[in-house]
């Protein structure tokens, strides 16, 4: 395809993207941040208790938790003041085992605790009570900076007995059984939320956060006077939109395939987080392998023979994505070693699969990502906005072009903003301690449980 075509293109399908955001957009305003009627939103925007983003000023020592996929993270991280910086000290990964994160929800959080407790053993800190910052990335309705509720899961757990529960809690309560440390005040972050802490401590304009790796989620500052579920009128929250949950109303019905109803009906959510079945890492894999299977069968591709791998779900790897991507001859072994027998032109033929799934997950997400940049413009009455977005995950870190595709088509939907794009540096991690150093600096300014 020309590039003028293929621009086109581009532009016919994230207009129409857009209109669906738009509409989004207004159900955002009249439904999901007033007061009686967030239950019944798809995109829930939720007030997270972060009212502030960095000012450099902050400082201090704690503990940060990350869990958020097939790996859980502990880290020992130091806010320096005077070197603007947030210092990793040491962290320890725990794997999370595919029947644990199907288990029950006492077994994770015992788990979480004794990966925590070996870790203060190993760092002889475990005499100490640190604030901790727990990166949590599910959808919690938080109803304090330490209190956060568990909506639902997402991204292939499904614990029992956390949904419903306050998850700073079910912490504690682990802890408490084992009886052989402490830990401080609890600050509780969703990943979107540490990306955008982490880069807004490396420029003070960043006001967005966005993931695209196994899940994709954005958070943004938003204005409290438009928070009605949040006292107060003066100032501003960060919002977490779980923009995952876009189309769980039926509002993307238009622009599902076929493939993406498989995809979420062979899921262990059906019907949940539809916009990010289309988009993020776990799923874009098995959109390409749906599509190459469709594609054999219909004898457009590989002289019409599938083999066992391809039509064994999960075997088409998200990475595969990318290396395909990257180059003709990748493609050439990635088909070799699922068993196809491939001539040169289903190489070929392949690779535009995989550029059509990623390209689309690209414009979607930035269609998403251009209503919320238009969103803060009109919020504070400019013509103009300029502003960063701190971005992590997989898919916009690895893939050789999503970034710039992302970025080309929120130049086209956003023009009236410009927007920087800055990879966050461990935000999950590092930006957790910085969430807890905003949380604590604040309380202690005003007069509360200082250490
Ligand atoms: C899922 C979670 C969300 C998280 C995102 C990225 O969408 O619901 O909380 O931010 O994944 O990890």
């Amino acid at each position: 395809m020309t590039t003028n075509r293929k621009q086109q293109k581009t532009t016919i399908e994230t207009h129409k993207i857009m209109t669906e955001t738009e509409n989004n957009h207004k159900y955002t305003q009249n439904d999901s941040l007033g007061k009686h009627s967030h239950h019944r939103a798809a995109v829930k925007m939720l007030p997270t208790f972060v009212r502030a983003t960095p000012d450099g000023t902050e400082k201090g020592d704690y503990l940060a938790l990350d869990l958020g996929g097939t790996n859980f993270r502990v880290l020992y991280v130091r806010v320096v003041e005077e070197q603007q910086k947030v210092v990793k000290m040491d962290s320890k990964i725990c794997s999370i085992p595919q029947e644990m994160m199907l288990g029950t929800g006492e077994q994770l959080f015992d788990h979480i605790a004794q990966c925590l407790g070996e870790f203060l053993e190993s760092q002889d800190l475990k005499g100490q009570t640190l604030p901790l910052g727990f990166t949590f990335s599910f959808p919690c309705e938080q109803k304090e900076i330490d209190k956060s509720i568990l909506i639902r899961w997402t991204k292939g757990f499904s614990c029992s007995g956390v949904e419903g529960q306050d998850v700073v809690k079910l912490l504690k309560e682990a802890i408490h059984r084992r009886g052989d440390y402490d830990i401080g005040s609890v600050a509780m972050v969703n990943d979107t939320v540490g990306t955008m802490m982490s880069c807004g401590y490396r420029d003070q304009s960043c006001e967005i956060g966005m993931i695209i790796g196994t899940g994709t989620n954005a958070c943004y500052m938003e204005e409290i006077k438009n928070v009605k579920r949040v006292e107060g009128e003066d100032g501003r929250m960060c919002i977490n939109t779980e923009w995952g949950g876009f189309g769980d109303d039926g509002s993307l019905k238009d622009i599902l395939t076929e493939f993406d109803e498989v995809v979420d009906q062979t899921s262990i959510n059906p019907g949940v987080h539809t916009f990010e079945k289309m988009i993020s890492g776990m799923y874009l894999g098995e959109i390409v392998r749906l599509l190459l299977v469709k594609m054999a069968e219909d004898k457009l591709l590989f002289k019409g023979e599938t083999s066992e791998a391809l039509l064994t779900p999960g075997q088409f790897e998200t990475k595969y994505i990318s290396e395909i991507e990257d180059g003709l001859e990748n493609a050439q072994k990635i088909l070799t070693a699922l068993g196809l027998n491939w001539d040169p032109v289903d190489a070929c033929v392949v690779r535009l699969v995989c550029d059509t799934i990623s390209s689309r997950s690209a414009r979607l997400c930035a269609a998403a990502l251009a209503t919320i940049s238009n969103r803060i413009r009109v919020n504070r009455g400019l013509d103009h906005l300029k502003t960063t977005v701190g971005v992590d995950g997989t898919v916009y870190r690895k893939h050789p072009n999503f970034s710039e595709e992302l970025q080309a088509a929120v130049r086209l939907l956003a023009p009236k903003c410009d927007i920087t794009f800055l990879v966050s540096e461990d935000g999950s991690g590092k930006g957790a301690a910085m969430v807890t150093a905003v949380a604590h600096q604040n309380v202690c300014f005003l007069g509360f449980f200082c250490s």
